[in-house]
């Protein structure tokens, strides 16, 4: 890895320690930004790091950016390439995450989205595990309500509607817990605060639909996608009661930083038998072979790096 990694910063990739906003910063003061969470997975075998499902991470920055009226100076492609640039230049040998950041960059005092002047930044960092996504979670329902879609779209990756998921996650973790999950304003299930959830219920797999206050997660797609086609099972988005998290059998969550984490447990009640379920697991070992590059069928899911060997 370079001594000091590169950050894109106002159309340049510069030292990190120089990619710095003012305090002034419409972003900052408001949490007017939205932003993605990408993962570098490292092949060791090809010694290849894979940058998964670039584009689609990209697609779904400009639609967070439409909903906050910020313009990108990049299309989706440029933003692919140079991140492609960035995480060579930066010579990462090992797992990594990147997080592209378009804001509010304007410094005139007052809330508004229209006529402040936007910034895009990207900055990539070394990044293991983010759940223990190997032996399972123990979550908690909590009383923080995930924000409703006429408040803050979920479906939008902005910055200030992880204060919701921050009120959550320490809510969870400060009664014991590793992850939190959020119902919506009706009392279904929502998701966690950084994770989709799933549960198998009858061998079908139900997950909220995109109506239920969720970000429509690229993991989230990614699962569906391999259940219908490698497992051949039923897969149904619709809206999830909390007690069905207490009688699935089995629970999981998905996202980009926590892979598919098995949850073992829900407010307390063991699911299922209290150990990984089968679905779960063949789903844990299609998706880790996936965004590894060792599935070859999926490989357009995945942007080499480094020219190959
Ligand atoms: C609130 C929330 N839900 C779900 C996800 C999962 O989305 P993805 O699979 O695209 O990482 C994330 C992570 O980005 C998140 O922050």
């Amino acid at each position: 890895m370079a001594s000091e990694p590169y950050a894109y910063f106002n159309g340049d990739f510069v030292p990190l320690s120089e990619a710095k906003v003012s305090v002034m910063t419409n972003a900052f003061n408001y949490g007017t930004g939205c932003f993605e969470g990408i993962r570098g997975n490292w092949n060791a075998k090809e010694e290849q790091l894979y940058i998964f499902r670039l584009k689609e991470h990209y697609q779904r920055l400009l639609r967070s950016c439409n909903i906050l009226k910020i313009k990108l100076p990049h299309s989706a492609d440029e933003m692919c390439e140079i991140t492609t640039e960035l995480v060579k230049r930066n010579g990462y040998r090992e797992d990594m995450y990147i997080r592209p950041l378009a804001y509010k960059a304007g410094t005139v005092v007052g809330v508004k989205l229209h006529g402040v002047e936007d910034g895009f930044t990207i900055f990539t960092v070394p990044f293991g595990n983010y759940l223990d996504s190997s032996n399972g979670i123990r979550c908690g329902t909590v009383g923080w309500r995930r924000v409703d879609d006429c408040a803050i779209p979920a479906r939008a990756k902005v910055t200030g509607i992880y204060i919701n998921s921050a009120l959550a996650k320490t809510d969870a973790q400060e009664n014991g817990y590793d992850e939190a999950i959020m119902l919506t304003n009706a009392g279904h299930v929502s998701e966690g605060s950084g994770e989709n959830i799933f549960v198998v219920i009858d061998g079908t797999l139900v997950t909220p639909a995109a109506s239920e206050s969720i970000l429509i997660g690229i993991t989230r797609t990614t699962v569906i996608e391999l259940a219908r086609k490698e497992l051949d099972i039923p897969v149904v988005e619709r809206q999830v009661a909390k007690s069905e998290l207490y009688t699935a059998e089995e629970v999981f969550m998905t996202g980009t930083a926590a892979h598919l984490t098995p949850v073992l447990e829900v407010d307390h009640r063991k699911v299922g038998s209290g150990a990984i379920g089968p679905v779960t697991r063949k789903l844990m070992d299609l998706y880790s072979a996936a965004i590894k590059g060792d599935n070859k069928k999926y490989l357009e899911w995945c942007t080499p790096v480094y020219a190959g060997k």
